[in-house]
This record gives C-alpha cells, sequence and structure tokens, in this order.
C-alpha cells in the first residue's frame, strides 16, 4: 500500500469543517467526493454510487499526515493528491487529478474534442479557469474570443469557485410546484443556484451537485435513481418498456437474456436497403419532437455518397416535463446502443455520438459501462466498422435542436444553423448525419426483431406504433407510459395515473413539455396523436405532459413557462430574443392597462415570433401566451386588471 494521509470518515453528522474538507477533496482530485451521510461518506466512483467507510488521500506532500476531517480546511492547502475511497465491497482508487497535458494526450486527437476537454478541466478544477480556456485555446487553435463566447453560453460551466461544488437547484414548472424557490432559499449559503428543468418532474425536487442528483428525502439529501415505469393497467403490449423491468436489463448479460442484441443480429444478416424498408413500413416517426418519418432520414442518409457519415442520438432532452430519454438510457442503454448500431449499418455510418444532457451525469456513467461492456462483446469498435461516444453537453436547451446540437459537438458556438441544407446532407462536419432522438433509436431493436407490422399494430387505428408520455405535476401516479399512439387522454390521465388528488379536478395540461402550450379541462378530449392535439391548437412533441389542478394560477404558470423560453432562447434571431422577453413582461406586472391591449400586443408578438423565428424555440413560445388567452380569459383579465391597479 502507498504511504497516504489518513482521513477517517467515521463520523456522524455535518461540520462545517468537515464540508470545507471534502469541498477540499474534491480539488486535490477525486471525481466527486460529496458528502457526510449518517455514519459515512457516499461518493461516486467511474462505477457509481458507492457507501465509503474510509477514504486515502496519496500524496507526497502530506505523507504521513492524518487529515482531520472536522479541522478547518485552511490547515490542508490543495495539492494533487489521488484519493482512494475504501467501501463496504472493497478498496477502490478514484481518478488521479490529471495535468494539462494529460487531458489533451487523452482528448485532443478523438472526435469531438471541445467539450470533453472543457470537462475535464471544469471537473479537475471545479471551474474553468482563465489560464484553461487559454491552453483549451492554443490547443484545439481556436481563436480566444470565439472559445470565450462559446464557454460562456453554457449555463454549467463555471469561471468562478464554488464552482461546480455549488449545488443547482431545479426550479423547472413542477419543481416550483413542489416547493423548489424554498429548497433554493434555504440552501443560499452554500451557494446554491438555480436550474432549468433537470428531468426529473416525476421524483422530488432534484438537486445537481458536482457529478450527482440528490433529492432531499427525510431531511437529508440523498442520491436517486430513475424509477422503473409503472406497467399499464390494461397489460396492453409495449415496445422500449416491453423488457424494462427485468432484473439486471441494464447490464449486457441482462440484456442478452431478455432478447437483446437480437434485433441487431438480424440487421446484419439483411441487407441494408432492407433494414431500411423494415424502418419505414413499421412507420415509426421521430420522437424527440418533429415527427419526421425515421426510414426517410435514414434513405436520404444512405443515398448520399459522401462519408464518413454520422449516427447522432439526441440525448438533450431539454424540455422541461420530459423525462423519459433519461429513463430508458438509465434501465435499457444497450437498446440506445442498439439502435445505434443497426442505424449505422442501414446508412453506412462508421462513427456515432451520443450528445446527453449535462444534468444527466449518472446516465454518463451507466452509458459508459454500457459501451464497454459493448465494446468487449465486438459489437462496437474498429473492428466492427463503427464505434461511437458520449459527449456531454454544458447546459443550455437550445442544444437538443438538432443543428444547434451538431454545432456543439463541432465545438462551434452552439447556434442553429439554417436550413436548408438538412442534416441528412450537411450535418456533422457537412457530412451526412442522422440524428435521432433516444426513444427513437431504442424502438427499432424490437422493430427488427418483431417486424414491421408488430409495430405497426401497436397502435390504435391508423396510429402507428406507441409513445412514452412523461406524466407529471398534480396526478397521482407521476412517471413515464408507453402508449398506444391514439389513447384517449383521459384514460391516459384517471385510468393509468389515478387522476388528481386532494379531491381536485384537472384545471389544465401542458402538451409537448412546455412548447404546445396549454390544454384546459374543456380541451381534454382528445386522443394521444398529433392530428387529435393539433386540431386543438397545440401539439403532442416529445410526449411531456404536466397536469395543474384548479387550484393553480395559470398566469404564474404560464410566466415561469415564458421566463424559461426568454432565458434559452439563444439570441440569434431577435425577434425571438426580444419577443421571449417582453412576452415575459406581459405575464408579469405592468404592462397596457386594458384586456383588449393587452391582447392585441401579445398576438401581435407572438405573430411576429411565429413568422420570422429560424427555429422551433421561437416559433413555438407564443403558445403559450395564446393558449392561455384562449382557455383562461378569466385568469387573463384579472391579471390585467391587478396590475394596472
Ligand atoms: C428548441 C428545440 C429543442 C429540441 N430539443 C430536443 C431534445 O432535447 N431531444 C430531441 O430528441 N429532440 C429535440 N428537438 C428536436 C430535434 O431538433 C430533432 O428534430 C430530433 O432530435 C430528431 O430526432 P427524431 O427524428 O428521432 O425525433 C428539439 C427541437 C427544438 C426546436
Ligand atoms: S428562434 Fe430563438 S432560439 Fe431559435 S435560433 Fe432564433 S433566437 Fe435562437
Amino acid at each position: 500500500m502507498p504511504e497516504r494521509g489518513r482521513f477517517d470518515l467515521n463520523h456522524s453528522g455535518f461540520g462545517e469543517g468537515l464540508a470545507q474538507n471534502l469541498a477540499l477533496l474534491h480539488e486535490f482530485g477525486t471525481r466527486d467526493t460529496s458528502r457526510i451521510r449518517g455514519d459515512g461518506l457516499l461518493g461516486v466512483l467511474d462505477n457509481g454510487i458507492v457507501n465509503a467507510e474510509e477514504l486515502f488521500i496519496e500524496s507526497p506532500e502530506h505523507r504521513g499526515t492524518v487529515f482531520d476531517p472536522f479541522a478547518q480546511a485552511s490547515t490542508t492547502p490543495p495539492c494533487r493528491c489521488k484519493v482512494d475511497l475504501v467501501t463496504s465491497e472493497g478498496y477502490s482508487r478514484a481518478m488521479p487529478s490529471p495535468t494539462d497535458a494529460e487531458i489533451f494526450t487523452r482528448w485532443a486527437d478523438t472526435e469531438a474534442p471541445l467539450l470533453p476537454i472543457l470537462h475535464a478541466f471544469h471537473d479537475r478544477d471545479g471551474f474553468l479557469r482563465e489560464e484553461a480556456i487559454h491552453a483549451i485555446s492554443e490547443a484545439l487553435r481556436t481563436p480566444i474570443a470565439d472559445l470565450y463566447g462559446t464557454v460562456t453560453f453554457y449555463h454549467h460551466f463555471s469561471q468562478h469557485a464554488p464552482g461546480q461544488s455549488a449545488p443547482r437547484v431545479c426550479t423547472g414548472p413542477i419543481c416550483k410546484l413542489k416547493g423548489a424557490d424554498a429548497l433554493l432559499d434555504s440552501m443560499r449559503a452554500e451557494g446554491a443556484t438555480p436550474m432549468a428543468c433537470s428531468g426529473r418532474c416525476d421524483d422530488p425536487v432534484p438537486v445537481l451537485k458536482g457529478r450527482q442528483t440528490l433529492v432531499a428525502c427525510d431531511g437529508q439529501m440523498m442520491p436517486w435513481h430513475s424509477p422503473v415505469p409503472a406497467p399499464n393497467p390494461g397489460g396492453l403490449e409495449e415496445c422500449v418498456f416491453a423488457s424494462i423491468r427485468q432484473p439486471d436489463r441494464a447490464t449486457y448479460d441482462g440484456y442478452r437474456r431478455t432478447g437483446g442484441y437480437l434485433g441487431l443480429e438480424k440487421a446484419l444478416a439483411t441487407d441494408p436497403a432492407a433494414v431500411r424498408q423494415t424502418v419505414s413500413d413499421s412507420g415509426l416517426a421521430g420522437r424527440g419532437g418533429a415527427g419526421f418519418p425515421t426510414g426517410r432520414k435514414w434513405d436520404a442518409v444512405a443515398e448520399d455518397p459522401r462519408e464518413p457519415k454520422t449516427i447522432v442520438c439526441n440525448a438533450d432532452e431539454g424540455e422541461p416535463g420530459c423525462f423519459k430519454d433519461r429513463t430508458l438510457m438509465d434501465l435499457d442503454p444497450h437498446a440506445v446502443i442498439e439502435g445505434m448500431a443497426i442505424a449505422a449499418h442501414a446508412t453506412g455510418a462508421t462513427r456515432g455520438f451520443i450528445y446527453l444532457r449535462y444534468e444527466y451525469p449518472e446516465t454518463e456513467q451507466i452509458l459508459e459501462r454500457a459501451l464497454e461492456e459493448a465494446r468487449a462483446s465486438d459489437l462496437l469498435g474498429s473492428q466492427t466498422g463503427f464505434d461511437l461516444w458520449v459527449r456531454r453537453g454544458g447546459g443550455a436547451y437550445i442544444c437538443g435542436e438538432e443543428t444547434s446540437l451538431l454545432n456543439s459537438l463541432e465545438g462551434k458556438h452552439p447556434f442553429p444553423r439554417n436550413r436548408p441544407p438538412f442534416p441528412v446532407t450537411h450535418g456533422y462536419e457537412d457530412l451526412p448525419t442522422v440524428v435521432n432522438n433516444v426513444e427513437t433509436l431504442a424502438s427499432v431493436p424490437p422493430i427488427l426483431s418483431n417486424g414491421a407490422d408488430w409495430y405497426r399494430h401497436l397502435g390504435t387505428g391508423k396510429h402507428a406504433g406507441t409513445k412514452v408520455i412523461s406524466l407529471s405535476g398534480d396526478v397521482r401516479r407521476p412517471g413515464n407510459y408507453e402508449v398506444p399512439l391514439g389513447l384517449p387522454l383521459s384514460e391516459l390521465l384517471h385510468e393509468w395515473a389515478g387522476g388528481v388528488p386532494d379531491e381536485r379536478v384537472i384545471q389544465a395540461v401542458t402538451m409537448a413539455g412546455l412548447s404546445g402550450g396549454f390544454l384546459a379541462r374543456e380541451g381534454l378530449d382528445v386522443t394521444l396523436d398529433e392530428p387529435s392535439i393539433r386540431a386543438q391548437g397545440s401539439f403532442l412533441g416529445a410526449g411531456g405532459i404536466m397536469v395543474l389542478d384548479d387550484s393553480r394560477d395559470m398566469v404564474a404558470v404560464a410566466h415561469s413557462a415564458m421566463e424559461f423560453f426568454a432565458h434559452e432562447s439563444c439570441g440569434k434571431c431577435f425577434p425571438c430574443r426580444i419577443g421571449t422577453a417582453r412576452l415575459t413582461e406581459r405575464l408579469d406586472s405592468g404592462g397596457p392597462s386594458s384586456v383588449e391591449s393587452w391582447r392585441e400586443e401579445v398576438d401581435d408578438i407572438g405573430s411576429t415570433m411565429k413568422a420570422t423565428s429560424a427555429c422551433g424555440l421561437g416559433m413555438a413560445a407564443p403558445l403559450i401566451t395564446e393558449s392561455l388567452a384562449r382557455w383562461f380569459p378569466d385568469q387573463v383579465e384579472t391579471h390585467v386588471n391587478s396590475t394596472n391597479s
């Protein structure tokens, strides 16, 4: 055993010195020693969350030192130490903290290097030091002004302490209803800041700390795992959730035992054009929001002669109220990998990326482990002709938009691109690229295994297949539900999810997360498919539905929604940049003194945004005010009158 300073963690309770020392340990180079709970330390190693009983610091400077976790942090100056955790399962070594040169050697010559390099520095130092940004600019030959512009665009890259060790509290619309503002206030002393919806609307309010997601539970902050989706009450056949409840499904062995990788085997034995035909015949359409037919997208990429081609899995999932992709990746990561490998065979792609939102650190670990297993089983890697890598975003909703995502991967400023040309011909590095959502890709292996007709007939009537709906808010059983397309919304809300608690009634639901605006109680007689919901002036999109009971202030909910869009507008086109800000103001105090002029102004801003915005954010945001004014004229009138009295 190397000589070590010893850091005995058999203490209970929280202490200021202890907290400071743990923050220092973070600086020492653990990926994240995080916190004391009861009589032990919860830490995260590369292989997941562990319960640490003892922790050792290896360091020439501190050889022989006994660290006292209750001592003041200033007595233990920062250094680059290796940190080992001793867990109940034995001894593990956490990552030593890398030097600048080691970071560049590891990443500079890889595909899409900027994001992993930024994260490596951010993880190592807790924030992006000025020297680090200059070193990156030099190493990647990116002009320093461009790099600063890009780095500061992302919400989660800090440039000063406490940086990523400061907690970020989700203040998305549903978390706000669950008391997020009070939780944030209670954590301000620790440097806590708000973050937009972090994709856990079915959980208690989440707090992101370093590379760990915690939730408040019985007065303690606890790690949290994606819950297994509840089975549907009628025992209806599912596609992506069919095997997700099987134990060990997230492991390679468990996945294979439950039918995993049979779709890929079948695909590899089939001509690529026939694979694409099966996907087209199944009726599968994009599950990320736009609903473009998947087979047609793959055809366009396959038919373009230029190479190399790329498969990008869009795992950005930034839409408030959507949390299905996290569940799929956490519980069934091999399904996403298998879907990507099938897409690669079908289109001739040789490389792939999973673009994962920043707010899902545990998911990154799960995906990396699954990728290692797939490579070890010769399903990925140079010998198969296709390999893929995870790239973690920097926290920006607009990076879910596919062209913004591609710019982000390429290390450019993540503005959406003008279209055409589309990514199928001019995607990653201007070459043919498939961009598909997680759920779309996870649907592909069962389609290949069971056939196009099987998938098509999972839907109701003329609607092909299934859709995962993320249901949250004022409903008894929030969570992800895989529904046959065409299922009546009321059946999902009342029979599957138990209806509204506390003897209240539904006042409204949001659609497409927030992007589809509101449907009021009077508009709920719809089925879960695009034509039915579009007939009510909204859309299903990625399938996030938030339920709001009759106690909720709809203007306040609309204000928080528009504030989100204003915050996330990338600013490229001024009608969206200014329009979202003006609409937020109209939902706050001040503004026109009569309801008529309020409506006129709001309609005018909204129609300008819809007509002139370059991407879906600016086109969809006005649905919030439009649907508010349509369904809740009384609440709008009260709002206008009260802000002018
Ligand atoms: C503002 C905005 C945000 C988006 N966010 C996401 C997202 O988080 N995940 C996603 O899959 N698609 C998102 N999309 C849709 C993508 O641009 C793209 O249509 C999708 O990834 C294509 O995959 P699919 O055909 O499998 O749905 C977003 C679009 C817009 C306009
Ligand atoms: S519509 Fe808004 S988010 Fe989209 S490109 Fe324009 S400014 Fe950016």
